[in-house]
């Protein structure tokens, strides 16, 4: 009998603990979160973030800028915010306007203010398995997994895609976790025979109904990261109704990975909150 992994559930846990944490500080944790453009999706993400933190006592500061704002003015205000004691997360809403580097624009960010966890040296930490800001997406991920109490030590862990923000990390997390990995991309050939051996199946790759039933192992656990619209609805890439039938284990596209993603960035504020503390005494 399938049963799903629900993350608005586990992500409502974390949020009410954070706020507990937050409502006993004296001095409430600060994030300012850049969004530059006016990409509709990115629009909402930015709100629904800002909405979140206030919602348990973080300050959400947004600064939106114009789309044809020059790098080195957004480069400016990242390094006026680093110097700001009263800020303690940054975050830059992806993507940028093409005229704009991503990586510098990550790698200016003070790593102790970089809840986004993009830039080299957190990247390095968790590469280090020493990790301290962790992207949220794979964060979130592992924490709802161990919230389920799967098993992830010594089993056969299948991550389709690579990106910085998703697929690479969550690829080392579990690794570090003590899972033998396996990352399959857009060139990887024979996928069913790679992901039928998964004990637990991720997939990140932005594509509706990607993931069959016929991809699946018995019994597995199954991540569905995928945001996709089809036909005015929000779907993962898992085709939910099959995996219901084969895994034992199944995210919901909404409700799984999404509020679980906004649950870690709240968790990353408060952890980059305490390493500034920790570096200022
Ligand atoms: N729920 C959440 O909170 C959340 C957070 C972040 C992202 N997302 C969603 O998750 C999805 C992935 O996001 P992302 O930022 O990681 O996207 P991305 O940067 O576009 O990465 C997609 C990955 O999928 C791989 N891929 C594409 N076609 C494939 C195929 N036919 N077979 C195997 N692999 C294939 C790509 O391979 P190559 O590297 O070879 O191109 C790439 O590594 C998107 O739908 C995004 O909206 C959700």
């Amino acid at each position: 009998m399938s049963q799903i992994l629900d993350g608005q559930m586990v992500s409502k846990e974390i949020r009410e603990r954070v706020k507990e944490e937050v409502a006993r500080l004296e001095i409430k944790p600060k994030l300012a979160v850049i969004l530059v453009g006016d990409d509709d999706a990115s629009q909402i993400y930015v709100r629904n973030k800002v909405k979140t933190c206030n919602s348990v006592g973080i300050i959400a500061e947004d600064y939106l800028l114009p789309s044809d704002t020059i790098e080195k003015e957004l480069l400016d205000l990242i390094e006026k915010l680093n110097k700001d004691k009263s800020v303690n997360g940054i975050l830059v809403q992806m993507p940028l306007p093409k005229h704009i580097n991503e990586n510098t624009v990550v790698n200016t960010i003070l790593p102790i203010k970089d809840v986004d966890g993009l830039n080299l040296v957190n990247q390095g930490k968790l590469l280090n398995r020493n990790p301290a800001l962790v992207p949220a997406t794979p964060k979130g991920i592992i924490t709802l997994l161990k919230r389920y109490f799967v098993e992830i030590e010594g089993k056969k862990v299948v991550v389709i895609g690579r990106s910085k923000l998703v697929g690479m990390p969550l690829a080392l997390l579990f690794i570090n976790a003590n899972a033998t990995v396996t990352i399959c991309h857009s060139y990887t050939e024979n996928l069913k025979e790679i992901t039928k051996q998964a004990d637990i199946l991720v997939s990140a790759v932005g594509k509706a109904n990607f993931i069959s039933g016929d991809m699946i192992k018995k019994d597995a656990v199954v991540v569905d990261v995928g945001i996709n619209r089809q036909m005015g609805n929000i779907v993962g890439d898992v085709n939910f109704k099959e995996a219901m039938e084969v895994a034992r284990l199944v995210t919901p596209v909404p409700k799984g990975v999404g509020p679980m993603t906004i649950a870690s960035l709240l968790e990353n504020v408060l952890e980059a909150y305490d390493l500034q503390k920790r570096d200022i005494q």
